[in-house]
């Protein structure tokens, strides 16, 4: 894809190609990513930031990579500060907000509501997370995440373990690795199951995957586990939550006696999925994942922005 200009609405736009010119990028952006070294490549370039639902890692990445770049940054968080609460369309939103900025990053409780924005705005706007669709910006982040810690991502067995159904990242996530030649196993409560519509799209591309409930068994097989929240605030009824909620969690003592060499990653916020003693495992990559999304981001803005890191 010609990335400048372009929107990063979906991990469907990209083929792997496009995946691995971005981790090429992201991997110069680590230098500006790890805070030694500041770059002006972003100078005189703004970035809208507009959150509508809650962000503490995506939102702060994206704007701690404009500014660190040499870049500025409007932002706009909550529908109640917004003209979105007199009830503007998404639509007239991009149309007024290319007029301040030169690049858009957006969240938002309803799927597909990126697409609608970018279709008012002349400037690349990004996916930040649209309701429980796609989030291809964290999934760029775990790939990279995996090739910074394993070397690379051919060859590997990775579990998705938690809330696949309204889990946004294990969405952007299956599509993207679907480039690769890796195993996937999704294990997740009957609920919450992997959307029909994302295994049929992994099935007709020979994709080798499985499902189970169970996560003992393929935690074992696995190179790397991806634990997710349960998605509280999909869920029409407390109840049903309730029922799910301490569906999965993962001890430290279940890794060291079934796979002690396990890469643990999960798109945080944690909440009780992972217990607190599993942190300080060589393998547990969570808090890595962080600093690598930032530098996913650095990257992205340059490239949407047609500028060479
Ligand atoms: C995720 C999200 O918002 O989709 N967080 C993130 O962006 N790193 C996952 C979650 O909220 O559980």
């Amino acid at each position: 894809m010609e990335f400048k200009g372009a929107d990063i609405l979906s991990a469907k736009q990209f083929n792997r190609g496009d995946v691995e010119t971005v981790l090429k990028t992201a991997a110069r952006a680590l230098q500006y990513a790890s805070k030694k070294k500041w770059s002006d490549i972003l100078k005189n370039k703004l970035l809208a930031s507009l959150f509508f639902e809650p962000s503490t890692r995506t939102r702060l990445s994206f704007e701690t990579a404009m500014i660190r770049l040499g870049g500025s940054v409007v932002n706009s968080v909550g529908t109640q500060t917004s003209s979105l609460s007199k009830g503007e369309t998404l639509l007239d939103t991009g149309r007024v907000i290319e007029k301040y900025a030169d690049v858009i990053v957006m969240r938002y409780s309803q799927e597909n509501s990126a697409e609608e924005l970018a279709r008012g705005a002349a400037v690349p706007v990004i996916n930040a997370g649209d309701g429980s669709n796609e989030h291809p910006t964290q999934a760029l982040t775990d790939l990279f995440t995996i090739q910074q810690e394993l070397g690379s991502i051919d060859g590997l067995k990775v579990a998705m373990v938690g809330d696949l159904k309204y889990g946004r990242t294990v969405h952007s996530l299956s599509y993207m690795l679907s480039h690769f030649d890796v195993e996937m196993t999704f294990v997740s409560p009957e609920t919450l199951k992997m959307p029909e519509h994302i295994c049929r799209s992994l099935k007709e591309k020979n994709v080798k995957f499985k499902e189970t409930f169970d996560m003992g068994e393929a935690l074992r097989e696995a190179n790397v586990l991806y634990m997710t929240r349960i998605q509280k605030e999909r869920f029409e009824k407390e109840k049903e939550y309730e029922k799910v909620k301490n569906s999965y969690i993962l001890t430290r003592e279940m890794i060291e006696q079934k796979n002690p060499k396990l890469l643990i990653m999960h798109p945080l916020p944690r909440i009780a999925e992972i217990a607190q003693d599993v942190d300080d495992l060589q393998g547990a990559a969570y808090f890595r994942q962080v600093a690598n999304g930032l530098a996913v981001r650095m990257a992205l803005l340059t490239m949407v922005l047609g500028k060479t890191l």
